[in-house]
């Protein structure tokens, strides 16, 4: 009963992980530590448009479906990332969509990729990061093609065209930066929270929020009070809450290795302990499994070239402090 998978059941929650092909069939170590320790699995990015639509008329599951294959071999949910996202669009997106075709194009995605895993996906993340209170609109709404061809109301239409392509799938709304009330002041997270309640107000099938969760390590901790009352509100619309990307960007911490991997342990240890409390949340995925895979060291690289130390397994696939500090947070719940 030593695996993060087994210590997150006992306590009726799921633990998992975000998963790249390439590197499940290249190392059979990061493999075998995926099996043993999780329960889901997410693509990181092979199951967004610019991996599963080479061209306009023409679908590619090969890659996502190899890795929905590889979860119920193995007897993992699967979960689905991302249907509707301002990022990762193929090359020949700006050239052809515009306003006339957006919204066949949208709907047409949302079907064809919905229908291909109905009733295998255990939940979807519908919209990802549709708020960005920089952008300056009074609802929060980020200035994505999506908004500007189709208007606020694409975001329901997403969720009431997937609904109704897998009725089975659990919708959720994911975004970042909802971990600290610090972050742009709190305006994310309440502008997050009148989204989720105009939705649900609308009737719209919405069933949880994606807390991304990339914590960043120069952030010394959490104000559990203001996190627990977010979490509270968000389960007072009635959605359950999805832990979805943990990781900790630890580009601002100490060289030193094990004072980093104890401060990123800490910091595992005391979000989970806040968030963990709140009923609703029923799963935790961390971006990635090992240190050797992690969008961190490309996007958010040490001044002082050291590998990132970002995840709960090492570059070997051992155990760092970081484990340790789930299972403990885990056996906490
Ligand atoms: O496309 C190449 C592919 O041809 C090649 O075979 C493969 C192996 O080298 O690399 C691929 O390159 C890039 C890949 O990262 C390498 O890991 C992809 O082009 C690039 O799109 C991809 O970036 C991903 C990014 O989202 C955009 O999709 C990152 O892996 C992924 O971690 C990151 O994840 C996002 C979440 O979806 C949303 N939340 C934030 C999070 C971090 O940015």
């Amino acid at each position: 009963k030593n695996s993060l998978k087994d210590r997150a059941a006992a306590k009726g929650l799921i633990y998992g992980a975000a998963a790249v092909k390439d590197y499940l069939v290249s190392n059979t170590n990061l493999k075998t530590s995926f099996v043993r320790e999780c329960n889901m699995l997410v693509p990181d990015y092979q199951l967004k448009w610019d991996s599963i639509r080479p061209h306009p008329k023409k679908f590619d599951f090969t890659k996502s479906d190899w890795l929905a294959q590889f979860a119920r071999r193995h007897g993992m949910f699967f979960r689905g990332h991302t249907l509707v996202w301002h990022q990762a669009l193929p090359v020949w997106f700006k050239e052809v969509v515009n306003r006339k075709n957006a919204e066949s194009l949208l709907l047409e995605h949302i079907t064809t990729v919905t229908k291909h895993y109905g009733g295998k996906i255990h939940s979807w993340d519908v919209v990802n990061e549709a708020i960005e209170i920089d952008d300056g609109r009074t609802d929060g709404l980020r200035k994505t093609p999506w908004l500007e061809f189709l208007g606020a109301d694409y975001i329901e239409l997403a969720f009431r065209t997937a609904a109704a392509c897998d009725p089975k799938a659990m919708l959720v709304y994911n975004d970042y930066g909802l971990e600290y009330d610090g972050y742009q002041d709190g305006a994310k997270r309440t502008a997050v929270l009148k989204l989720l309640e105009r939705l649900k107000s609308r009737g719209t099938p919405i069933h949880a929020l994606g807390m991304q969760s990339h914590l960043m390590g120069h952030i010394p901790g959490f104000n559990a009070k203001k996190l627990r009352s977010f979490l509270a509100d968000v389960a007072s619309l009635g959605l359950k809450i999805l832990i979805t990307e943990l990781d900790v960007v630890d580009q601002e911490l100490t060289s030193d290795p094990i004072a980093r991997d104890r401060i990123i342990a800490g910091l595992y240890e005391d979000y989970l302990n806040i968030v963990l409390d709140e009923r609703a949340v029923i799963a935790v995925l961390t971006w990635g499994l090992s240190d050797k895979y992690t969008w961190v060291s490309s996007f958010y690289p040490r001044s002082d070239k050291s590998p990132v130390r970002p995840l709960p397994l090492d570059s070997n696939m051992k155990y760092k402090l970081a484990w340790n500090a789930m299972a403990r947070a885990f056996d906490h719940a």
